[in-house]
Formats: C-alpha cells, structure tokens, sequence
C-alpha cells in the first residue's frame, strides 16, 4: 500500500479536504505535516458539513488513525474544540495522534499577527490572524513551546516566563499594546496539557512502524504551493512549507518512502489575501465565478480573488512538488461559462515567460497569454463517470493534462462525497 502526500497546487482552498477524504475511505493513517487552524478543509457527508481546520481530514473514517506531526503549529484551544465537536457529531476523536514536538500557537502570537498587519497598513498579507506567522518566527528563533512542554509545569513556566518578557516589551514599546500576565495564560493550557495528554506520541515512529507494516498513509496538506514560504509568492506566503518536501520535515519520514504525489487545483483559480494574481478578474467574469463557486474563505469567511486557471503555476507545481497526478476539483461551477480562457504564458516587461517567474517584479507585471476553449453550457454535477461528460469539458481536462505532463486522475463535479470521477487516463 503507497503512502501519498496530497498538496494544494495553488493558493490553497483548492478543494483538499474532499479529495483527503475520497482517498481516506482505503487510508490506515491521515497526517497534517505544517500549518495550523489558518486552514479550512470543508467536507460534506449527505446533508452534513464538516469544516476542519487542525485535524486531518480523515478522521471522518472510522479505521483511520489521524495524526498532526511536527511540522504543525497547534493552538490548543482550538484543538480541544475540534474534538469536542466531532463527538458531539458522533466521530471519535479518541484516535487522535499529536507529535510533542509539534510547537504551541500562544496568545501572544495571535495577538502579534493582528498588530503587525495593523502596523504594516498598505503592505499587509492579509493573514488570517491565527498567530501562525509569529508562531513559526519562535520556533525557528527558537524561542517556541512545544506540546510537550505542557505535561512539565516548571519548565512551561519558565519558558513561558522567557517568552512573554520578551512579548510584553515588544508589544508595549513597539505596538503601542497592552501587556500580557503570565498566570491566567499558564493555567489555560496546562489544562489544555490534561486534555490532550494521552493524544501525544512520538509520531514519527507511529509512522515509520505503520510503514513497515504496509499501512496505507497519506499526508494532507495545508495551504497551497503557491502560498509556500520557499516556493511560493513570498512575502504573501504562509509561514510554512506546504509543499511535498514539507511532508518529510514536517513528519519524520523519509523522501524515498513516498510513492504518490497528489496535487490538488481548481478548473479555476483563487486567492484569499493579497499578493501577485496574474490571471485575476477584476470584472463581472470574476463576480460570477465568487457567487457560482461560493468563494468564501472557510475560516475568515472572506471575498475569495477569482481567475482563470493559470498552467504557468499549474506547472510550477508539477515540478516543485514532484506531482505524479492532479485532481481538479470545481469542474462543474465552469458549465457556466459560454467560453473558457487558460493562461498558458505570461508577457512582462518585454518578455514573454512560459515558466513561473522566480522575480518578484516580473511576477508583478505579468499578462497572461491566454487560449481559449469551448465551454460545455451543460450541468454535469449529477454525472458520475469521465466518458458522460460532454466532449468540451473532455477537452479541456485532456487539454491541461498535456500541457503539464501529468495525469488528471480525479475531477470534482460538486461538493458531495460522491461527485468525484476517477479516471485511469
Ligand atoms: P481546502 O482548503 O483545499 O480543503 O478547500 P476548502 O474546503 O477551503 O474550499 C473548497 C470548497 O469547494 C469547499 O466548500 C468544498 O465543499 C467545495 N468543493 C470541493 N470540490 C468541489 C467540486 O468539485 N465542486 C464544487 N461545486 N464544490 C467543491
Ligand atoms: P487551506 O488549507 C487559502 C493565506 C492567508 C494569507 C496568507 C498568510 O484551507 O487551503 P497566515 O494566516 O497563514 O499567516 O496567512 O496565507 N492562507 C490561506 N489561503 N487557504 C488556506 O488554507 C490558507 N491559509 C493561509 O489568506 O494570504
Ligand atoms: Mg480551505
């Protein structure tokens, strides 16, 4: 059985909670490997919906064995809120596996993210506020409270002790902000420590056994490539490294271990947030791709930026991420639309670029270079296998298959746990 890392090939909400879970119904393990509660995988079980932010997706199976690694940062409060509502909806979070060496998000960082976007004014990422961004900047100044640190009360208090003298100064001398108190916040979480104590394990060697045994793993990631802090559009980036390498770092495997690489990208394209968007419509086309697509973030509920799909970063992903496959989820949100454009070049300061551009003012630049394709003016949400679809949406799925060079193995026709068409092309 393969072990599959499954990456978002855009700027995330590319549809990763429903593939993860349409591959979790034959998965032993599902694992997070970077990011936190920024993410937003929605699925939908029959009249159900289900909006998953820290654990994986797969929970949502009864024989899958769902862990966060290391390379997560975990606000624990809004973990033990996950969990709790998943037993309120009759799934047993009791299966969940927490690596202790996975770093905390503290109430500082969430106060931090709000008050550097605040002070950046015109130049703001548009982060969601989750305390993501300061979070990562401890760990790597390694300055960070790791989940372990909760089940030992001395040292929490004295790491926490370190950390908020530092915190406090910043936030009153640079941010103009209200301190922090060491007590209330020491409290809160080692009672959050109690309630997440038997979660926690060494979570690379829970994989490297359940390797060994032939177990079916995959790894879901969160965000997009796009959205990578190596790889993608940086600054307007995540924290993190959501792309394929991310899931070694991020988990304690090796790289010859994976067998698949699965990315995940929308027959269209969006952003939430701000940065470079070479393909945005800023028009009625983009208006009505926000309302058919219901392009509204799963976390901050905000305006998702819409375009047509881009194959210059469509490629960038193949190759950045090692893609074996694609799965195009939204296909059917396109049926509404009399002819579709696709970016297969971008023309920027006099230059005419087929590969992404790695400088960020040609990337700033860019028009696309677009070709148009017939569209199919048919609803195909009710369709259930490749060779019922009408022959243009064929074509434009056959199109972009050739142009990136690798399969597209799976189409998203609705949101239903069902409305996904498996393809042995
Ligand atoms: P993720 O962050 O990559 O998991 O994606 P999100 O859950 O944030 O956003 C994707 C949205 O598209 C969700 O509301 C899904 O229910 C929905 N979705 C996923 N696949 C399809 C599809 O093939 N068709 C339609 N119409 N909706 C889809
Ligand atoms: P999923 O997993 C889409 C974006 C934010 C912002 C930038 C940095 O659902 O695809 P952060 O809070 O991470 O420091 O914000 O990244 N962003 C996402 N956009 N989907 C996500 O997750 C995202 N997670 C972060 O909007 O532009
Ligand atoms: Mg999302």
């Amino acid at each position: 059985m393969p072990t599959t890392v499954l990456v978002g090939a855009q700027w995330g909400d590319e549809g990763k909670g429903k593939i993860t879970d349409h591959l979790s119904k034959a998965a032993d393990v599902v694992v997070r490997y970077q990011g936190g509660n920024n993410a937003g995988h929605t699925i939908i079980v029959g009249n159900e919906r289900f909006a998953l932010t820290l654990i994986p997706s797969g929970v949502l199976y009864p024989q899958v064995t769902p862990v966060i690694g290391n390379g997560c940062v975990i606000d624990p409060a809004v973990l033990v809120d996950e969990m709790a509502e998943l037993d309120r909806r009759g799934i047993d979070p009791s299966r969940l596996q927490v690596s202790g060496n996975a770093h905390l998000i503290m109430p500082y960082h969430r106060k931090l993210d709000a008050v550097m976007e605040r002070f950046l004014g015109q130049q703001q990422i548009g982060t969601t506020k989750r305390g993501i961004g300061p979070a990562y900047m401890d760990k790597f100044s390694r300055h960070g409270i790791r989940v372990q640190d909760l089940f030992d009360p001395k040292i929490f208090h004295q790491k926490l002790e370190v950390a908020l003298k530092d915190k406090n100064k910043i936030l009153a001398k640079v941010y103009n902000s209200l301190p922090m108190e060491i007590e209330p916040i020491a409290e809160k979480y080692l009672g959050y420590g109690d309630q997440l104590h038997d979660h926690v394990t060494d979570t690379s060697l829970l994989l490297w056994e359940a390797q060994q045994q032939g177990k079916n793993i995959i790894f879901e990631g969160a965000q997009g490539t796009l959205l990578d802090i190596d790889h993608g559009t940086y600054p307007f980036v995540t924290s993190s490294n959501p792309t394929a390498g991310g899931a070694t770092i991020g988990s304690g495997i090796g790289p010859k271990t994976i067998d698949r690489v699965v990315g995940v990208a929308k027959a269209y394209i969006t952003r939430v947030g701000t940065g470079p968007f070479p393909t945005e419509l800023n028009d009625e086309t983009g208006a009505r791709m926000v309302e058919l697509g219901g392009e509204f973030g799963t976390v901050t509920g905000r305006r998702r930026r819409c375009g047509w799909l881009d194959i210059v970063a469509l490629r960038y992903a193949v190759r950045v991420n090692g893609l074996t496959e694609l799965a195009m989820t939204k296909l059917d949100i396109l049926s509404h639309f009399e002819n579709l454009k696709i970016a297969v070049a971008y023309d920027s300061l006099g230059e005419r670029f087929t590969e992404f551009p790695r400088q960020q003012r040609v990337l700033y630049n860019c028009h696309p270079v677009y070709e148009e394709l017939p569209g199919w003016d048919v609803d195909i949400s009710e369709i259930r296998s490749y060779d019922d679809l009408p022959k243009e949406a064929r074509r434009y799925i056959e199109y972009v298959e050739n142009m990136i060079g690798v399969p597209v193995s799976m189409i998203g026709v609705g949101p239903a746990r069902d409305a996904t068409l498996i393809r042995n092309p």
